[in-house]
């Protein structure tokens, strides 16, 4: 196989998707390796799990930054250069992104949002599908661009709304397709990659 795609997962908290995709690294044909677990908060519960998995964790804590974001997100560029990091999967990171990052890593960063969008962007997600009376609920792939949640998609994955579903329930439901979707999504972005799609 040729060389691997070099990721960077961004993460807050307890990175399970973030964990999914350093699995499904650990398959012989994957096209990525997750050479980074990043964080901008030392807080996020996935730092630890990422080093126990032989995974370097760096958090980039954004209260050295003051109200800089474009400082923060110099810095976090720099680490990521330095690496040679070649695509960002977000997966829960909970900052929004200035255009600085976002047009440096324009077509190389991923996203997962837990909504079929283009409904819900933003948070809450699950709670607005059950008070709509939404009959399914799912999970989104897509490339980042400068609008919260907006870029082109990549792939999606529905479960259905279940009489009697609250939010833990519906979110439990999605949160397993999140955990198949992100890397297969990305397993395919990164072999088109490959192939100067
Ligand atoms: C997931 O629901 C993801 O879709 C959203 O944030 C949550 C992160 O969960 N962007 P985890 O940290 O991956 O467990």
């Amino acid at each position: 196989m040729t060389q691997r795609t070099k990721v960077a997962v961004f993460i807050s908290g307890r990175g399970s998707n973030m964990e999914a995709l350093v699995r499904a690294a650990r398959a012989a044909d994957c096209p990525f390796e997750i050479a980074l677990v990043l964080a901008n908060k030392p807080g996020a519960g996935g730092l630890a799990t990422a080093a126990a998995a032989g995974i370097e964790p760096l958090c980039v804590d954004q209260r050295d930054f003051g109200k800089d974001r474009q400082a923060h997100e110099r810095a976090i560029d720099a680490a990521l250069r330095a690496r040679g990091i070649q695509v960002i999967a977000l997966a829960g990171y909970m900052r929004i992104l200035t255009p600085f990052l976002v047009d440096a890593w324009a077509g190389r960063m991923l996203n997962i949002h837990p909504s079929l969008l283009p409904h819900y962007p933003g948070l809450d997600t699950h709670a607005r599908a059950l008070a709509a009376g939404d009959q399914e609920a799912g999970c989104t792939v897509h490339l980042v661009t400068a609008g919260v949640d907006e870029g082109p998609i990549l792939g999606q994955a529905r479960v259905p709304i279940l009489p009697g579903d609250d939010e833990p329930a519906v979110a439990l439901r999605v949160l397993a397709q999140e955990h198949r979707l992100y890397p297969e999504t990305l397993a395919t972005f990164c072999r088109g990659l490959e192939q100067g799609a």
